[in-house]
């Protein structure tokens, strides 16, 4: 795994600073995606778990060049595969942001399970934060693959924590059979892979 001092990320990639209150899910790992959104300016995002929609919300209020924003969740009655995520199933997904005109909710009863690439429109960041099972997080991670454009940023979160260890071990087997093209940005829970693969 590759690790990016984190002030040298910020030196490359620009500020990601908020005068907004941190997402409780990101917490300061918000700030290393707005830093991507500030000097890439995506069009287009998908974030998978938008959960009530705390980052999302960060997001869209600091990037005004986002046209769309696409949020997948799955519905209350969903069982997570790992116990522990159960109490992250949203009652309403999105609710803090779905009158942003730039938001398109996708709900399934499986979530991204549900969801085949021709579901999505071709993305500039997509955002890995849902089920973080293994089977979960390589589904998602194919999925992203799959619809992210030439150049576009993949993002996982919770790389390191140890209440949800698999999906640590999905990135350091992708790491080792591709050559350690996810990095981490040190400090913080947050992966990135520019994608020389995609739509
Ligand atoms: C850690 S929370 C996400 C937090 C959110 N990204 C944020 O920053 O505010 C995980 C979310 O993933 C959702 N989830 C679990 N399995 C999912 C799946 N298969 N597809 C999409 N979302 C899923 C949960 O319902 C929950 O909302």
């Amino acid at each position: 795994m590759n690790i990016l001092n984190r002030e040298l990320f910020f030196n490359i990639f620009g500020s990601g600073s908020i005068d907004d209150e941190l997402p409780g899910f990101t917490g300061y790992d918000i700030e290393p995606l707005i830093a991507f959104s500030r000097t890439f300016h995506p069009k287009t995002i998908i974030e998978i778990g938008i959960q009530r929609g705390a980052t999302a919300k960060c997001l869209l209020d600091n990037s005004p060049w986002i046209e769309k924003y696409i949020g997948i969740d799955v519905t209350p009655d969903y069982s997570t595969p790992l116990s522990i995520q159960q109490q992250e199933v949203p009652q309403i997904a999105g609710e803090y942001i779905k009158d942003d005109p730039r938001v398109e909710l996708i709900i399934k009863p499986n979530g991204s399970r549900d969801l085949i690439p021709s579901d999505l429109p071709t993305a500039d960041i997509i955002f890995i934060d849902g089920d973080h099972s293994s089977t979960g997080v390589m589904l998602d991670t194919e999925l992203a693959r799959k619809v992210i454009r030439y150049g576009g940023i993949i993002c996982w979160h919770d790389y390191g924590n140890s209440l949800v260890p698999d999906v640590t071990r999905v990135i350091d087997d992708l790491n080792t059979k591709e050559g350690n093209q996810i990095c981490l940005i040190e400090n913080g829970l947050l992966c990135f892979q520019f994608c020389r693969e995609g739509r």
